[in-house]
């Protein structure tokens, strides 16, 4: 077993299987110094203790890395329409996703996991209800951008392509 800080001192481990390693991360985060940031990664339990014990934190400074798609209601998917900029509507069934609806429609858009965990979707928002379905966009972003390969919206909504 590794136990302790690695040759540096930058570096320590813990073990939370191992009560002599446990990390109290509510407790860790529960102080921030005026430059710190936090970036995360790793199984579902670890995700959630670290977000909820970093929910004070200021906007931009909490960063993770997430490899699922967050759990959901089980509701079925909303039918919606996309606006493009130019004024061109685009349907979105309830049998599709938004980024497929698009490149149905000649929007060329890149995309990567198309799972909501990766943002390489992202696209800006100009008016709409968007319901956000992924995990990569903080707070302060779903005021202004959409992951068309899992969220969905009310109505019409306004994109920025
Ligand atoms: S393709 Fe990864 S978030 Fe949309």
């Amino acid at each position: 077993m590794i136990e302790g800080d690695l040759p540096g001192g930058n570096v320590r481990l813990h073990f939370d299987d191992e009560t002599a390693t446990r990390q109290d991360i509510a407790a860790l985060l529960a102080n921030r110094s005026a430059e710190a940031q936090v970036y995360y990664c790793g199984p579902p339990g670890f995700m959630a203790a670290v977000g909820r014990a970093a929910e004070h934190w200021p906007e931009g400074t909490v960063h993770f890395e997430t490899f699922q798609p967050p759990d959901f209601d089980g509701a079925p998917p909303e039918p919606f329409v996309i606006e493009l900029r130019e004024g061109r509507m685009v349907e979105v069934s309830a049998q599709t996703t938004a980024l497929a609806a698009l490149r149905a429609a000649g929007v060329p858009l890149l995309a990567s996991c198309e799972n909501g965990v990766c943002g390489t979707c992202e696209c800006v928002t100009l008016s709409g209800q968007p319901i956000h379905r992924d995990s990569v966009l903080s707070k302060d972003a779903r005021g202004h951008r959409f992951i068309p390969c899992v969220s969905r919206a009310t109505g019409v909504l306004k994109l920025d392509l």
